[in-house]
């Protein structure tokens, strides 16, 4: 198949052998989903991304006009796009990393898992397109309920004899950008000061702040321990209610989104100490999936860290997280032995 729409008119003009070669040596990178609301935002900032030497845009609306747009701003990489599941092939092919922010959104009162129906099967067709067109692609997974989406792009993954776990990371990013934003309020500093480490999975109680491993050292009272947990346990709900119907978090997800795909391709470069916390196929606990900080390299999640040392309350908030965890990694199975 052929794109839906190649990068400007102005490249046919001349043969390309007569053409100055622009664009440094890069990576050519997907976003599945890309009209929409998160998938807007990330495509403009991985269009910024000056390791990216080719993006891909695919939805299944709407993308000819994003891709006009993006593909208008001054920086080097290469915007093409592509519409409907009869351009996924292309859309994917000799992709290096993929990012799926596609399917529906919460509206108040939902939980992400109500979101189950609609997005595991979207997940499922998206990654069996990655599977027969991109196999050794690293996949950032965005999708909710994450806690089951990244099981089932593992058994897709699975059944196409392609997986490698490393290369599934489910994006928790914008937990970590929360926890960071909230604490560095409570500690009167700039967020970009603060680390916290933020590990178990992507929904409510799974969400687990770990305050005892803030980056730098600090400690808080009680009363600032049950707000911050609470707050960034909710983050999402938040921005849900105050959205009031119009979806949920997009700028701030296309901004965590793409501050962790940039640190997938500085690890894929080859860069040294790329540390950030994502959800992946572990063994830090009993269960098959959990986040913690990974350290990601030339193939994908290279190390995953152990939890650290924990205390009292963070331990009793682990063992709430692995029983929902644990659930939601099962669903994801069950969804794909149907
Ligand atoms: P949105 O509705 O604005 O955009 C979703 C896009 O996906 C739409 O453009 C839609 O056309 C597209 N889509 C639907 N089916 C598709 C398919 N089969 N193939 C390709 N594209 C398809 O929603 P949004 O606000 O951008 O959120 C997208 C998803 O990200 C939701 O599931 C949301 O819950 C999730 N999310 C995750 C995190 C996280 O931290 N991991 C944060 C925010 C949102
Ligand atoms: C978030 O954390 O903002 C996302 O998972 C979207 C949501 O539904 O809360």
């Amino acid at each position: 198949t052929r794109p839906q729409m190649e990068e400007g008119a102005g490249s046919a003009l001349r043969p390309a052998a007569c053409r100055a070669k622009g664009g440094a040596p890069g990576f050519k990178v997907a976003v599945l989903g890309a009209a929409g609301g998160i998938g807007q935002s990330l495509s403009l900032l991985m269009k910024m991304n000056p390791l990216v030497s080719v993006l891909h845009l695919y939805d299944v609306v709407n993308t000819p006009g994003v891709t006009a747009d993006v593909s208008h701003m001054d920086t080097s990489a290469v915007v093409r796009g592509f519409l409907g599941p009869q351009q996924l092939e292309a859309a994917l092919t000799g992709m290096d990393l993929v990012i799926i922010p596609a399917g529906l959104p919460r509206k108040p009162g939902m939980t992400r898992d109500d979101l189950f129906n609609k997005n595991a099967g979207i997940v499922r067709a998206l990654c069996e397109g990655v599977a027969k067109s991109c196999p050794n692609a690293i996949v950032n997974l965005i999708s909710n309920p994450v806690n089951s989406t990244v099981p089932i792009a593992a058994e897709v993954f699975k059944r196409a004899g392609t997986y490698s776990p490393k290369r599934l990371l489910g994006v928790t990013t914008l937990d970590v950008a929360r926890a960071n934003t909230f604490v560095a309020e409570v500690l009167g500093v700039d967020p970009k000061e603060v680390n916290v480490p933020v590990v178990g999975g992507h929904a409510g109680i799974t969400i687990l702040p770990l305050l005892s491993q803030v980056s730098p050292p600090c400690s808080f009272t009680p009363d600032e321990i049950s707000y911050l947990t609470t707050r960034i346990q909710n983050g999402g709900t938040e921005v849900v209610e105050a959205k009031a119907g119009a979806g949920s978090a997009t700028l701030s997800m296309a901004f965590a989104a793409a501050k962790f795909a940039d640190a997938c391709l500085r690890g894929m470069r080859g860069d040294a100490g790329v540390v950030e916390c994502s959800y992946v196929a572990s063994e830090v606990t009993e269960l098959p999936f959990f986040a913690t900080k990974v350290r990601l390299g030339r193939g994908g999640a290279e190390e995953i860290f152990p939890l650290g040392p924990l205390n009292d309350f963070e331990r009793a908030g682990l063992e709430k997280a692995k029983k929902e965890l644990s659930e939601s990694i099962q669903k994801g199975v069950s969804f794909m032995s149907k």
